[in-house]
């Protein structure tokens, strides 16, 4: 039914209405029981006999919602009836943010990809962790963090404001992923670069260690070395294998308890997209098929390079169960998706899990 009528009709939309349309209804979703009972019944995820043990965390199944689809933390329980075995909101950010002028999302069907420059618009959070406070989920909740968008707020103050998120999403998340693909300087360095990497790990890790935390946040860190909740940083599909090994070795330093590849690309190379159809939409990142091949590669290499050692959440482009599979074949623990859903429809997600735990 998604392909033949709900997709055409959302096609007609530009991009980011039709993402605001189903915020709506799965906001709906998310407040009513009954309507949570009826995606379950129509879409739900069959009862696996295999589950996952990560982080001490149980996950019914290895999909999970990846960041920037629900990044109010509005949508989580609606989530949950679909079938997904875990939600990563966000990124949220100290401040909240408007984000970049309108229009900042674009589909490339031929591509079955999109390309976004949202800027991380976002309530703040505070608010969303007041949100999320009252949230009764039964899956791992992860929150995304990221710096505020503000170009004037760089270097030890960028650090600080990530800080100021951290502290606040120890209080809710299972889980916390770092973004790392922020501006930390004028001339557009992001905490990519692996000082500035540095720089943020020791400030997280010196606050979040001086913390009291409730017992449901204590304990459950793959690393007893690092800070209480589990956490994670993303990278950039677009680094390279001699940055990766850089920047994994850094983390491992700070005890970082597992990673997440990949966010969007810079990237516009081997689209089907005319060249004056890419001009026209601009910068942005580029996620969904294009990125799959590239993100599969790096999953690859920091399965290599962990030896198994800390969990992967792979996330790039897995828009079947074909491309769902072969990411866990390629040493991913977890598994997450965004695109794949605009293209494929909530069906997807049942479709994989089920797979997943079934196979
Ligand atoms: C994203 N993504 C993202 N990631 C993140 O860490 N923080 C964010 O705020 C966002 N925001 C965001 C907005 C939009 C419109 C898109 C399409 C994507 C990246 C996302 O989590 C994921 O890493 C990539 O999209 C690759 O996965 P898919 O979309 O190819 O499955």
């Amino acid at each position: 039914m998604y392909k033949e009528l709900i997709k055409p009709l959302l096609f007609l939309m530009d991009a980011e209405h039709a993402h605001e349309w189903a915020i709506w209804i799965a906001n709906k979703t998310n407040r009513s029981d009954i309507l949570q009972d009826i995606v379950r019944r129509l879409y739900g995820v069959a009862d696996a006999n295999s589950s996952e043990q990560i982080w001490g965390l149980h996950f019914n199944n290895p999909l999970g919602l990846a960041a920037g689809f629900d990044k109010n933390g509005t949508t989580p329980r609606a989530m949950q009836a679909l079938g997904f075995g875990f939600v990563e909101v966000g990124s949220i950010t100290a401040h909240s943010s408007t984000g970049n002028p309108k229009p900042r999302a674009f589909r490339l069907p031929k591509d079955h990809s999109l390309i976004n420059r949202m800027g991380l618009n976002n309530e703040g959070a505070t608010k969303i962790i007041e949100r999320l406070k009252k949230l009764q989920l039964d899956i791992p909740l992860g929150v995304n963090i990221a710096k505020t968008n503000d170009p004037t707020i760089e270097g030890g103050a960028a650090v600080e404001d990530y800080v100021e998120s951290y502290l606040l999403a120890q209080q809710v998340a299972d889980y916390i992923t770092i973004n790392i693909s922020c501006p930390n300087t004028g001339e557009g360095k992001t905490f990519e670069d692996p000082g500035a990497l540095s720089e943020l790990l020791v400030g997280i890790k010196q606050k979040a260690s001086q913390l009291d935390l409730p017992a449901k946040q204590q304990g459950t860190s793959f690393s007893s070395t690092y800070a209480h909740v589990p956490t994670t940083v993303k990278f950039s599909v677009d680094t390279t294998h001699k940055d990766l090994v850089k920047l994994v070795a850094i983390c491992e330093d700070y005890g970082i308890d597992g990673y997440v590849a990949t966010n969007t690309s810079n990237s516009r190379q081997g689209l089907l997209h005319s060249q004056q159809e890419l001009s026209a939409i601009g910068r942005g990142g580029l996620s969904g098929r294009a990125i799959a091949k590239r993100s599969l590669e790096m999953t690859r290499w920091l399965s290599e390079e962990l030896a198994g050692g800390k969990p992967i959440i792979s996330v790039g482009g897995i828009d079947s169960v074909n491309t769902a599979l072969e990411r866990l074949e390629a040493g991913a623990h977890l598994l997450q998706i965004y695109t794949g859903l605009i293209y494929e429809g909530p069906g997807l997600v049942s479709d994989i899990a089920n797979a997943c735990t079934h196979n």
